[in-house]
């Protein structure tokens, strides 16, 4: 650990999931805990010391993307995926298949034990009470092991509160929970009778049915009941503004007290700037103002090869510019160079000569995309940073949610005004109905119809409300800010 912190000032430990779309949150939430910390501490009240604790190649690229002069810490842990059939440099869920995710998941549990040796040595020098493991929702053995050390625990939910609440509640819900026959019937969640879904949406959340055998869906459901027994509270990415009926469902489930500190967005993501970076942001800088449509499955999803076509035939032919950032199709493996024949013949060159479309492989400079003016419209999976990301830029969004929350967020943002779905789900149907149907969503989207406007007016409203929600200043101190200062003071009092 390269902390030199002073004695009894208060000590959090922020443990990502080893995961982009954990670690980047993470990484948000140490920033924003340090210079609120630092403001705090011009007043004379707190000076936290922050350490993020993560695998080594993960702390080396998190370092990467930490402001210089900033006082957060690092502590690297040793792990050795290959013990665990995994590629020896799996430190991450990007670079490996899905099919691999349980083994993955297991082998994080390797952790724990120099995970408690760094905590008890960390609680012998600054007292126990001075100590905060502030973990994972998918790390639930660290609430078990800060309740046996004697520190302090909470949880940070990267999700959504609306959609971890219904997703959690499906993974919890009793097996004997009687099912329609129908898989596009509606059905009443176990926990909340008054939110209904289609059962096909049950499907696609939990993959096998029979769950009671299925050693991912036991031991998420092991890392949930963890937290929700040991954990003293759920921070959660997310403000009271965007999603006050998920704070509360989630806040039911789990019967933990809440802080909803987001959103929590960042300029530099932890990955290395992606080579093609430039190439993004010059195209935007080329065409006219919120023209352009953003297309990315986040950092770990991808869609079938078949569906990969369906959408290149319907993005060319929408005729409005966009960029992809394509990944190998789900069959394959997810650090497999990308293959031209995933795409239609001819596809890249013949929408690079019209200036219509950038291809990039596997990485975007997302939040900067995101950013430019350019942008108009963004095809996401709705994992939940990225439906943040569109939220703070006022960006509307085409969702193809693929699973587990995904589907959710996406639900919300039609709710919210600001999303129309494409295509739902990868599991049980769902699949993009055609090219041309992807083609006539673009454009209502991004064309000049009604809904295109509204859509573009309540994003600019949810912009100002996600922005208000993290003011630190004076007066208007946002209710997120004053949910992080709920939190530290019912951590360090
Ligand atoms: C995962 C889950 O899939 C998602 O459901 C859950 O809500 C969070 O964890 P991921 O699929 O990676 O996350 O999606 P998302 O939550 O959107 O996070 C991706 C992050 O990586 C975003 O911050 C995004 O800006 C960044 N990113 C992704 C890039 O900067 N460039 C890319 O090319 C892709």
């Amino acid at each position: 650990m390269d902390h030199d912190q002073e004695s009894g000032a208060g000590h959090l430990l922020l443990f990502p999931f080893l995961a982009q779309g954990h670690l980047i949150p993470f990484l948000n939430l140490a920033k924003r805990i340090d210079s609120l910390g630092q403001r705090a501490g011009s007043g004379g009240r707190r000076s936290l010391a922050i350490t993020i604790v993560s695998t080594s190649r993960n702390v080396a690229s998190l370092r990467r993307a930490v402001p210089a002069g900033s006082s957060i810490g690092f502590a690297d842990l040793p792990f050795s995926p290959s013990d665990h059939g995994l590629p020896p440099d799996a430190e991450g869920a990007d670079v490996i298949p899905l099919q691999a995710f349980p083994a993955f998941y297991f082998a994080t549990e390797s952790l724990r034990p120099p995970f408690e040796k760094l905590v008890s040595e960390l609680a012998a020098r600054e007292g126990c009470k001075n100590v905060c493991v502030l973990a994972d929702i998918f790390l639930g053995w660290t609430a078990e092991s800060a309740s046996a050390l004697g520190v302090q625990h909470r949880v940070f939910l990267t999700s959504g509160a609306y959609a971890s609440a219904v997703t959690f509640s499906i993974w919890l819900c009793p097996p004997t929970f009687p099912r329609p026959a129908n898989p596009d019937d509606e059905q009443a969640l176990f926990d909340f009778p008054d939110v209904r879904l289609r059962y096909v949406q049950f499907l696609n959340m939990v993959v096998t049915e029979v769950r009671a055998s299925n050693p991912m869906m036991l031991y998420l459901c092991r890392m949930l009941n963890l937290h929700f027994h040991h954990s003293g509270g759920l921070v959660i990415n997310t403000s009271e503004e965007i999603e006050p009926k998920g704070l509360h469902l989630i806040g039911k489930l789990s019967g933990l007290p809440t802080f909803a500190v987001g959103p929590l967005i960042g300029g530099r993501t932890p990955s290395d700037t992606p080579p093609d970076g430039d190439v993004c942001i010059e195209f935007l800088d080329s065409k006219p103002p919120a023209s352009v449509l953003y297309v990315s499955f986040g950092s770990q999803n991808t869609i079938p090869a078949s569906q990969m076509m369906e959408l290149a035939r319907g993005l060319e032919a929408s005729g409005r510019p966009f960029i992809w950032v394509v990944r190998a199709p789900v069959e394959f493996d997810g650090a497999e160079e990308f293959r031209a024949e995933w795409l239609p013949d001819g596809f890249e060159d013949r929408v690079a000569a019209a200036a219509q479309g950038v291809v990039v492989r596997q990485w975007a400079p997302q939040v900067a995309i995101l950013a430019h003016a350019s942008t108009g419209a963004f095809l996401s999976h709705c994992g939940w940073n990225s439906v943040l990301e569109s939220l703070w830029h006022s960006v509307p969004v085409v969702s193809w949610p693929l699973m587990s929350d995904q589907l959710f967020d996406s639900r919300m943002l039609e709710e919210l005004g600001v999303g129309v779905e494409v295509a739902s789900g990868r599991m049980s149907g769902g699949l993009v109905k055609g090219w041309e149907h992807v083609r006539d969503v673009v454009e209502t989207v991004l064309g000049d119809g009604e809904k295109a406007r509204d859509m573009r007016q309540k994003a600019a409203e949810l912009k100002e409300l996600a922005r208000a929600a993290v003011n630190a200043d004076g007066e208007m101190k946002g209710s997120s800010v004053l949910a992080m200062e709920r939190l530290l003071d019912s951590v360090f009092g």
